[in-house]
Protein backbone atom coordinates (compact mmCIF):
# COMPACT_ATOMS: atom_id res chain seq x y z
CA UNK A 1 0.00 0.00 0.00
CA UNK A 2 1.45 3.54 -1.12
CA UNK A 3 -1.70 5.29 -0.47
CA UNK A 4 -1.10 6.81 -3.78
CA UNK A 5 -4.02 6.73 -6.08
CA UNK A 6 -2.63 4.49 -8.98
CA UNK A 7 -3.99 7.11 -11.73
CA UNK A 8 -2.47 9.95 -12.82
CA UNK A 9 -5.50 12.30 -11.87
CA UNK A 10 -5.09 13.75 -8.38
CA UNK A 11 -7.23 15.82 -6.41
CA UNK A 12 -5.86 19.55 -6.42
CA UNK A 13 -7.63 22.09 -3.98
CA UNK A 14 -9.25 24.83 -5.70
CA UNK A 15 -11.04 26.24 -2.77
CA UNK A 16 -11.30 26.79 0.70
CA UNK A 17 -13.77 28.00 3.29
CA UNK A 18 -15.14 28.23 6.65
CA UNK A 19 -18.09 29.51 8.87
CA UNK A 20 -18.41 29.90 12.76
CA UNK A 21 -21.75 30.07 14.40
CA UNK A 22 -21.83 33.65 16.01
CA UNK A 23 -22.19 32.69 19.62
CA UNK A 24 -18.50 32.87 21.68
CA UNK A 25 -18.34 31.25 24.69
CA UNK A 26 -15.25 32.11 26.80
CA UNK A 27 -13.58 29.86 29.60
CA UNK A 28 -15.15 32.07 32.21
CA UNK A 29 -18.96 31.28 30.81
CA UNK A 30 -18.39 28.24 31.55
CA UNK A 31 -16.54 28.72 34.60
CA UNK A 32 -20.08 30.55 36.01
CA UNK A 33 -22.29 27.07 36.20
CA UNK A 34 -18.95 24.11 36.16
CA UNK A 35 -16.77 23.88 38.50
CA UNK A 36 -13.63 24.73 36.19
CA UNK A 37 -11.28 27.67 35.18
CA UNK A 38 -9.76 29.76 32.74
CA UNK A 39 -6.87 29.11 34.29
CA UNK A 40 -7.36 25.23 34.20
CA UNK A 41 -8.86 25.00 30.70
CA UNK A 42 -5.88 27.08 29.25
CA UNK A 43 -2.90 25.16 30.73
CA UNK A 44 -4.69 21.55 30.34
CA UNK A 45 -5.83 22.40 26.65
CA UNK A 46 -4.61 25.60 25.21
CA UNK A 47 -8.25 26.71 24.78
CA UNK A 48 -9.33 30.12 25.66
CA UNK A 49 -12.83 31.03 23.78
CA UNK A 50 -14.95 28.65 21.30
CA UNK A 51 -18.39 29.29 19.41
CA UNK A 52 -21.21 27.28 20.10
CA UNK A 53 -24.73 26.87 17.78
CA UNK A 54 -27.82 28.48 18.71
CA UNK A 55 -31.04 26.72 19.97
CA UNK A 56 -32.51 25.12 16.39
CA UNK A 57 -28.83 25.65 14.62
CA UNK A 58 -28.27 22.29 13.23
CA UNK A 59 -24.79 20.87 11.43
CA UNK A 60 -26.70 21.19 7.78
CA UNK A 61 -26.86 24.82 8.26
CA UNK A 62 -22.87 25.04 9.56
CA UNK A 63 -21.94 23.14 6.27
CA UNK A 64 -23.93 24.95 4.27
CA UNK A 65 -22.30 28.11 4.84
CA UNK A 66 -18.65 26.91 4.85
CA UNK A 67 -19.74 24.90 1.64
CA UNK A 68 -20.91 27.99 0.02
CA UNK A 69 -17.66 29.89 0.98
CA UNK A 70 -15.46 26.93 -0.52
CA UNK A 71 -17.63 27.09 -3.59
CA UNK A 72 -16.84 31.07 -3.83
CA UNK A 73 -13.58 30.67 -3.15
CA UNK A 74 -13.21 27.82 -6.01
CA UNK A 75 -15.32 30.19 -8.76
CA UNK A 76 -18.32 28.73 -8.27
CA UNK A 77 -19.56 26.10 -10.51
CA UNK A 78 -20.68 22.60 -10.17
CA UNK A 79 -19.32 19.89 -7.84
CA UNK A 80 -20.22 16.09 -8.88
CA UNK A 81 -20.13 15.16 -5.14
CA UNK A 82 -20.71 16.40 -1.78
CA UNK A 83 -19.21 14.89 1.41
CA UNK A 84 -20.04 15.96 4.92
CA UNK A 85 -17.80 14.45 7.43
CA UNK A 86 -19.82 15.32 10.59
CA UNK A 87 -20.25 13.23 14.27
CA UNK A 88 -23.53 15.23 14.61
CA UNK A 89 -25.48 14.77 11.60
CA UNK A 90 -29.04 16.79 11.71
CA UNK A 91 -30.72 13.02 12.09
CA UNK A 92 -29.41 9.71 12.60
CA UNK A 93 -30.85 8.91 9.69
CA UNK A 94 -30.42 10.28 6.53
CA UNK A 95 -27.13 11.81 5.92
CA UNK A 96 -26.70 15.37 6.13
CA UNK A 97 -25.06 15.90 2.84
CA UNK A 98 -27.81 15.38 0.76
CA UNK A 99 -29.76 18.29 2.53
CA UNK A 100 -26.65 20.59 2.08
CA UNK A 101 -26.25 19.93 -1.07
CA UNK A 102 -29.79 20.53 -2.15
CA UNK A 103 -29.74 23.72 0.11
CA UNK A 104 -26.85 24.59 -1.76
CA UNK A 105 -28.19 24.43 -5.24
CA UNK A 106 -26.27 21.78 -6.20
CA UNK A 107 -28.54 19.30 -8.07
CA UNK A 108 -28.91 16.16 -7.99
CA UNK A 109 -25.40 14.99 -7.19
CA UNK A 110 -23.91 11.97 -5.38
CA UNK A 111 -23.72 12.94 -1.31
CA UNK A 112 -22.55 11.10 1.20
CA UNK A 113 -22.12 11.64 5.05
CA UNK A 114 -18.60 10.29 6.68
CA UNK A 115 -18.16 9.26 10.00
CA UNK A 116 -14.60 9.35 11.56
CA UNK A 117 -15.32 11.95 14.56
CA UNK A 118 -11.98 14.25 14.70
CA UNK A 119 -10.50 12.28 11.65
CA UNK A 120 -13.27 12.96 9.72
CA UNK A 121 -12.18 15.44 7.16
CA UNK A 122 -9.18 13.48 6.42
CA UNK A 123 -11.32 10.62 5.51
CA UNK A 124 -13.62 12.71 3.65
CA UNK A 125 -10.43 13.92 1.37
CA UNK A 126 -9.45 10.70 1.04
CA UNK A 127 -12.87 9.65 -0.12
CA UNK A 128 -12.75 12.61 -2.72
CA UNK A 129 -9.28 11.32 -3.79
CA UNK A 130 -11.08 7.83 -4.81
CA UNK A 131 -13.86 9.09 -6.19
CA UNK A 132 -11.63 11.66 -8.91
CA UNK A 133 -8.62 8.79 -8.96
CA UNK A 134 -11.77 6.85 -10.48
CA UNK A 135 -13.34 8.67 -12.87
CA UNK A 136 -16.80 9.43 -10.39
CA UNK A 137 -16.25 12.55 -9.74
CA UNK A 138 -14.22 15.60 -11.59
CA UNK A 139 -15.12 18.43 -8.70
CA UNK A 140 -16.18 17.03 -5.19
CA UNK A 141 -17.11 19.57 -2.23
CA UNK A 142 -15.64 18.14 1.53
CA UNK A 143 -17.05 19.54 4.48
CA UNK A 144 -15.78 18.85 7.57
CA UNK A 145 -19.30 20.03 10.11
CA UNK A 146 -20.01 19.89 13.90
CA UNK A 147 -22.25 21.26 16.03
CA UNK A 148 -20.39 18.95 18.91
CA UNK A 149 -22.19 21.49 21.71
CA UNK A 150 -25.59 19.25 21.39
CA UNK A 151 -23.94 16.07 22.15
CA UNK A 152 -21.83 17.58 24.91
CA UNK A 153 -22.58 16.96 28.54
CA UNK A 154 -23.28 20.95 30.01
CA UNK A 155 -22.08 19.13 33.31
CA UNK A 156 -18.92 17.24 32.49
CA UNK A 157 -16.35 19.32 32.97
CA UNK A 158 -14.06 16.57 31.58
CA UNK A 159 -15.46 17.50 28.03
CA UNK A 160 -17.77 20.60 27.92
CA UNK A 161 -14.51 22.75 27.67
CA UNK A 162 -12.91 20.94 25.31
CA UNK A 163 -15.21 20.78 22.20
CA UNK A 164 -16.58 23.55 19.99
CA UNK A 165 -19.08 23.88 16.77
CA UNK A 166 -17.98 25.33 13.59
CA UNK A 167 -17.67 23.84 10.18
CA UNK A 168 -14.76 24.20 7.32
CA UNK A 169 -15.08 23.13 3.37
CA UNK A 170 -12.39 22.97 0.36
CA UNK A 171 -13.50 22.21 -3.30
CA UNK A 172 -10.88 19.43 -5.21
CA UNK A 173 -10.92 19.37 -8.93
CA UNK A 174 -9.18 16.57 -11.14
CA UNK A 175 -5.70 17.59 -11.75
CA UNK A 176 -2.26 16.45 -12.22
CA UNK A 177 -0.09 15.02 -8.96
CA UNK A 178 2.72 17.58 -9.54
CA UNK A 179 0.15 20.59 -8.92
CA UNK A 180 0.20 22.86 -6.16
CA UNK A 181 -3.04 21.78 -3.93
CA UNK A 182 -2.56 17.78 -5.38
CA UNK A 183 -3.43 16.23 -2.27
CA UNK A 184 -0.52 13.45 -1.82
CA UNK A 185 -0.56 9.99 -0.07
CA UNK A 186 -3.32 9.20 1.96
CA UNK A 187 -2.80 7.17 5.60
CA UNK A 188 -5.83 5.71 6.75
CA UNK A 189 -6.20 3.37 9.75
CA UNK A 190 -8.59 2.16 12.88
CA UNK A 191 -8.72 0.33 15.97
CA UNK A 192 -11.99 -0.48 16.97
CA UNK A 193 -10.99 -2.19 20.11
CA UNK A 194 -10.79 1.42 21.32
CA UNK A 195 -14.51 2.13 20.19
CA UNK A 196 -15.27 2.90 23.94
CA UNK A 197 -12.33 5.91 24.02
CA UNK A 198 -15.00 8.32 22.80
CA UNK A 199 -18.34 7.32 22.53
CA UNK A 200 -22.13 8.45 22.81
CA UNK A 201 -23.41 5.25 24.15
CA UNK A 202 -27.10 5.41 23.23
CA UNK A 203 -28.94 5.97 20.18
CA UNK A 204 -27.76 3.58 18.17
CA UNK A 205 -28.80 -0.18 17.26
CA UNK A 206 -27.03 -1.87 19.96
CA UNK A 207 -28.49 -0.32 22.81
CA UNK A 208 -32.17 0.57 21.17
CA UNK A 209 -32.43 -3.42 20.19
CA UNK A 210 -31.94 -3.68 24.05
CA UNK A 211 -36.01 -2.23 24.21
CA UNK A 212 -34.61 -0.69 27.90
CA UNK A 213 -34.55 2.90 27.82
CA UNK A 214 -30.66 4.38 28.47
CA UNK A 215 -29.82 6.40 31.41
CA UNK A 216 -29.90 9.86 29.67
CA UNK A 217 -26.14 10.31 30.60
CA UNK A 218 -25.57 7.86 27.64
CA UNK A 219 -27.28 10.08 25.51
CA UNK A 220 -24.23 12.14 25.87
CA UNK A 221 -20.64 12.13 24.05
CA UNK A 222 -18.35 10.82 27.31
CA UNK A 223 -14.55 10.72 26.54
CA UNK A 224 -11.61 9.01 28.46
CA UNK A 225 -9.36 11.61 28.16
CA UNK A 226 -6.11 10.29 29.53
CA UNK A 227 -6.65 7.28 27.24
CA UNK A 228 -7.06 9.43 24.25
CA UNK A 229 -4.47 11.86 24.98
CA UNK A 230 -1.85 8.75 24.94
CA UNK A 231 -3.32 7.46 21.86
CA UNK A 232 -3.80 10.16 19.79
CA UNK A 233 -0.09 11.33 20.31
CA UNK A 234 1.36 7.72 19.27
CA UNK A 235 -1.46 7.28 15.77
CA UNK A 236 -1.11 10.70 14.87
CA UNK A 237 2.61 10.79 14.74
CA UNK A 238 2.98 7.56 13.18
CA UNK A 239 0.27 8.75 11.09
CA UNK A 240 2.07 12.19 10.00
CA UNK A 241 5.50 10.07 9.58
CA UNK A 242 4.39 7.47 7.06
CA UNK A 243 2.24 10.00 5.17
CA UNK A 244 5.92 11.87 4.86
CA UNK A 245 7.48 8.96 3.75
CA UNK A 246 5.69 8.04 1.10
CA UNK A 247 5.36 11.08 -0.01
CA UNK A 248 9.12 11.53 -0.08
CA UNK A 249 9.02 14.27 2.13
CA UNK A 250 11.36 14.12 5.49
CA UNK A 251 9.80 16.35 8.44
CA UNK A 252 12.70 19.32 7.60
CA UNK A 253 10.79 19.62 4.13
CA UNK A 254 7.52 20.54 6.59
CA UNK A 255 6.91 24.88 6.34
CA UNK A 256 3.49 24.27 8.24
CA UNK A 257 2.23 20.96 10.34
CA UNK A 258 -1.89 21.61 10.59
CA UNK A 259 -2.94 19.15 12.90
CA UNK A 260 -6.27 18.47 13.84
CA UNK A 261 -6.77 20.58 16.84
CA UNK A 262 -7.52 18.57 19.80
CA UNK A 263 -5.69 19.76 22.60
CA UNK A 264 -2.62 22.05 22.23
CA UNK A 265 -0.43 19.87 24.23
CA UNK A 266 -1.37 16.83 21.92
CA UNK A 267 -0.59 18.99 19.21
CA UNK A 268 2.85 20.06 20.92
CA UNK A 269 3.55 17.03 21.67
CA UNK A 270 3.02 14.97 18.26
CA UNK A 271 4.83 18.05 16.51
CA UNK A 272 8.11 17.46 18.75
CA UNK A 273 7.89 13.73 18.04
CA UNK A 274 7.86 14.65 14.29
CA UNK A 275 10.92 17.10 15.19
CA UNK A 276 8.68 19.92 13.70
CA UNK A 277 9.26 23.02 15.64
CA UNK A 278 6.73 25.38 16.84
CA UNK A 279 7.94 28.30 14.08
CA UNK A 280 6.50 25.46 11.62
CA UNK A 281 3.37 24.60 13.46
CA UNK A 282 -0.11 26.29 12.79
CA UNK A 283 -2.82 27.03 15.60
CA UNK A 284 -5.99 28.23 15.77
CA UNK A 285 -7.34 26.08 19.27
CA UNK A 286 -7.28 28.93 21.60
CA UNK A 287 -9.95 31.00 19.67
CA UNK A 288 -11.67 27.80 18.25
CA UNK A 289 -11.44 24.73 20.57
CA UNK A 290 -11.89 21.27 19.18
CA UNK A 291 -14.25 21.13 16.19
CA UNK A 292 -13.41 17.34 15.19
CA UNK A 293 -14.36 17.31 11.74
CA UNK A 294 -14.41 20.51 10.96
CA UNK A 295 -10.54 21.66 12.68
CA UNK A 296 -8.59 21.25 9.60
CA UNK A 297 -10.20 23.25 7.61
CA UNK A 298 -11.07 26.03 9.95
CA UNK A 299 -7.72 25.87 10.74
CA UNK A 300 -6.29 26.51 6.94
CA UNK A 301 -8.85 29.16 6.84
CA UNK A 302 -7.07 30.80 9.71
CA UNK A 303 -3.58 30.72 8.89
CA UNK A 304 -4.43 31.48 5.19
CA UNK A 305 -6.11 34.40 6.37
CA UNK A 306 -3.21 35.73 8.50
CA UNK A 307 -0.79 34.27 6.01
CA UNK A 308 0.85 31.83 8.04
CA UNK A 309 -0.05 29.24 4.74
CA UNK A 310 1.50 30.85 1.86
CA UNK A 311 1.30 29.57 -1.81
CA UNK A 312 4.03 27.06 -2.15
CA UNK A 313 4.39 25.98 1.86
CA UNK A 314 4.51 22.12 1.85
CA UNK A 315 1.82 20.89 4.84
CA UNK A 316 1.36 18.15 6.45
CA UNK A 317 -2.08 17.01 7.33
CA UNK A 318 -2.92 14.68 10.29
CA UNK A 319 -5.53 13.80 13.07
CA UNK A 320 -6.76 11.08 15.22
CA UNK A 321 -10.24 10.54 16.37
CA UNK A 322 -13.00 8.28 18.27
CA UNK A 323 -13.59 4.90 16.36
CA UNK A 324 -10.36 4.92 17.27
CA UNK A 325 -9.35 6.06 13.83
CA UNK A 326 -6.76 8.68 12.30
CA UNK A 327 -5.13 9.55 9.08
CA UNK A 328 -2.73 12.03 7.67
CA UNK A 329 -1.45 13.25 4.10
CA UNK A 330 0.72 15.96 2.75
CA UNK A 331 -0.24 18.62 -0.16
CA UNK A 332 1.71 21.56 -1.31
CA UNK A 333 -0.64 24.86 -0.83
CA UNK A 334 -1.96 26.06 -3.90
CA UNK A 335 -3.10 29.78 -4.78
CA UNK A 336 -6.45 30.32 -3.56
CA UNK A 337 -8.66 33.69 -3.54
CA UNK A 338 -8.74 35.26 -0.24
CA UNK A 339 -11.37 33.66 2.21
N1 LIG B 1 -11.61 21.91 35.14
C1 LIG B 1 -10.99 21.67 36.29
N2 LIG B 1 -10.57 20.44 36.67
C2 LIG B 1 -10.79 19.44 35.82
C3 LIG B 1 -11.42 19.63 34.56
C4 LIG B 1 -11.85 20.92 34.25
N3 LIG B 1 -12.46 21.23 33.08
N4 LIG B 1 -11.49 18.45 33.93
C5 LIG B 1 -10.90 17.54 34.74
N5 LIG B 1 -10.50 18.15 35.88
C6 LIG B 1 -9.83 17.55 37.02
C7 LIG B 1 -10.11 16.08 37.15
O1 LIG B 1 -11.34 15.85 37.79
C8 LIG B 1 -8.93 15.64 37.98
O2 LIG B 1 -9.13 15.96 39.33
P1 LIG B 1 -8.80 14.90 40.48
O3 LIG B 1 -7.33 14.64 40.34
O4 LIG B 1 -9.20 15.61 41.70
O5 LIG B 1 -9.62 13.70 40.14
C9 LIG B 1 -7.80 16.52 37.48
O6 LIG B 1 -8.42 17.65 36.83
C10 LIG B 1 -6.95 15.84 36.47
O7 LIG B 1 -7.82 15.17 35.56
P2 LIG B 1 -7.29 14.40 34.34
O8 LIG B 1 -8.41 13.91 33.49
O9 LIG B 1 -6.29 13.40 34.81
O10 LIG B 1 -6.57 15.63 33.65
P3 LIG B 1 -5.56 15.63 32.49
O11 LIG B 1 -4.34 16.33 32.88
O12 LIG B 1 -5.44 14.28 31.88
O13 LIG B 1 -6.32 16.56 31.45
C11 LIG B 1 -7.70 16.36 29.53
C12 LIG B 1 -7.62 16.22 31.02
C13 LIG B 1 -9.08 15.96 29.06
C14 LIG B 1 -7.44 17.82 29.16
C15 LIG B 1 -6.59 15.46 28.94
O14 LIG B 1 -6.75 14.15 29.39
C16 LIG B 1 -6.62 15.48 27.48
O15 LIG B 1 -6.24 16.45 26.87
N6 LIG B 1 -7.06 14.38 26.85
C17 LIG B 1 -7.26 14.35 25.44
C18 LIG B 1 -8.58 14.98 25.16
C19 LIG B 1 -8.73 15.35 23.73
O16 LIG B 1 -7.95 16.08 23.20
N7 LIG B 1 -9.73 14.79 23.12
C20 LIG B 1 -9.99 15.04 21.79
C21 LIG B 1 -9.33 14.03 20.94
S1 LIG B 1 -9.85 14.19 19.30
Amino acid sequence: MTGRPRTDRAAVITGLGGWLPPRVVTNDDLAAHLDTSDEWIRSRTGIARRHVVDPGTGTATLAVEAGAAALKSAGGGDVDSVIVATTTPDRPCPATAPQVAARLGLGAVAAHDVSAVCTGFVYGLATAVGQIAAGIADRVLVIGAEAFSTIVNPRDRHTAVIFADGAGAVVVRAGAPDEPGAVGPCVLGSDGDLADLITVPAGGSAQRSTGRPAPPEDHYFQMRGRDVYRHAVERTTAAAQTALDRAGWRAADVDRLMPHQANARICAAVAERLGIGPDRQASNIERVGNTAAASIPLLMVDAAAEGSLAPGDRVLLAAFGGGATWGATTLTWPVLPAV
